[in-house]
């Protein structure tokens, strides 16, 4: 493996070494901002990543701007109903198209010249674009006179995006994770609540967090309460995919009790908590009755936004007779998230320190974050001094 300005030579070794005697990421990799906008370009820019909600796209008409891997991204929703990814850049002089969401949006006109694209992208007319008065009507066909097209895939409520286009089918990419979810029917979900958290943490730690439950007993005393460390297994993990999960043997009203299940779920999916993560940044937990994703999105080398959404089988989502139920089930992950963000703001922290580089893990629990460890420094590799 090639080892690049973050990374001796020793690296590599260390991160495919038996756990024990392993390590993960150095420091560099959750402070220096040069590896923050390197990890842009071969993380973000070059992998399936989650852009945006769709349910923000609901109607025809919709046009949306986000940012994804530093890029002003426009997402748009025509009347066919598909949701489109490109670049937020006019062809002609490069202004911004559009700064704000809009939902009834028949053309994008750019406030500059007033060049004028439809909802798919195509550029459309060009005012006086000959001289005074001499309109460009019918633009020529050619894929140089239209918007940039980002490679984008609508799964559910979550639009994901891959702006290199290099990273393969979305079809691919989430295939592993349909397999393992088959029993649950996503298309009885609808959201019921979000919660958003701005923490002063690489969004490599929520990442790393998320995926281990060692800390469980020593962080979140009422989850321990609910599966206790004898019950829990070991992170796993599979190429792109991150994994956990427990039986429990209790309902609680706090991860849902009295809420309608996924219909038809079998038995042995009735007491099954599993929480996946699709890397880089999209992780999600599936229980009988919800489904929580966390969105952990870089806003610097050291601090990140996190975002928890919240969906329930049915009226379980909006039924007022469930309310208070639902209530519940989201305090409690506002409230877990907030014992983990005291966690990882402390390892952020940590990591500005010279007595630490890498770690000292548990064969047990951490094979998986040397496994994360392993996808960064393949994604960044590439980028040698
Ligand atoms: S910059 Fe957009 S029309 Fe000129
Ligand atoms: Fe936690």
């Amino acid at each position: 493996m090639n080892s690049n300005q973050w990374f001796d030579s020793t690296l590599w070794d260390r991160l495919s070494a038996p756990t024990a005697e392993g390590s993960t990421l150095p420091n560099a990799a959750y402070v220096d901002p040069d590896f923050f906008a390197a990890e842009r370009d071969c993380v973000f820019k070059r992998h399936w990543v989650f852009a945006e909600f769709a349910h923000l796209l609901a109607e025809p008409g919709s046009v949306r701007p986000v940012e994804v891997a530093g890029q002003s991204l426009l997402l748009t929703k025509d009347t066919d109903g598909v949701i489109r990814a490109f670049h937020n850049v006019c062809i002609h002089r490069g202004a911004v198209l559009i700064e704000e969401p809009r939902s009834d949006c028949r053309n994008i006109v750019c406030p500059n010249h007033s060049w004028s694209y439809s909802l798919k992208g195509k550029l459309l007319a060009r005012p006086h674009f000959f001289g005074g008065d001499q309109h460009d009507t019918k633009p020529a066909e050619c894929t140089s006179n239209n918007l940039v097209e980002i490679a984008c895939h609508t799964w559910h409520d979550w639009v994901f995006v891959n702006i290199s286009g290099d990273a393969g089918p979305f079809s691919s990419y989430i295939a592993p994770v349909l397999e393992k979810i088959a029993d649950y029917n996503l298309d009885s979900l609808r959201l019921g609540g979000t919660l958003s958290f701005d923490i002063e943490a690489n969004w490599k730690l929520a990442v790393e967090n998320f995926i281990e439950p060692y800390h469980v007993f020593s962080c979140h005393p009422w989850l321990h309460s609910f599966v206790t460390m004898a019950e829990r297994d070991a992170p796993t993990f599979e190429d792109h995919i991150l994994l956990c999960g427990y039986t429990f043997q209790r309902t609680d009203p706090a991860r849902g009790e009295g809420l309608p299940y996924f219909p038809g779920l079998p038995e042995h999916k009735k007491n099954r908590g599993d929480w996946f993560v699709l890397f880089p940044n999209f992780a999600f937990e599936i229980f009988p009755d919800q489904l929580a994703t966390l969105v952990t999105t870089p806003i610097s080398a050291q601090s990140s936004r996190e975002t928890i959404s919240l969906y329930f089988v049915g009226e379980g989502a909006d039924g007022e007779q469930f309310r208070a139920a639902r209530d519940t089930v989201i305090k409690n992950w506002h409230d877990l998230n907030l014992e983990d963000i005291g966690i990882l703001e402390r390892m952020q922290r940590g990591r500005l320190s010279d007595g630490f580089n890498g770690g000292v893990l548990s064969p047990y629990w951490d094979p998986v974050q040397q496994h994360f460890a392993r996808l960064i420094y393949k994604a960044m590799a590439s980028t040698s001094q």
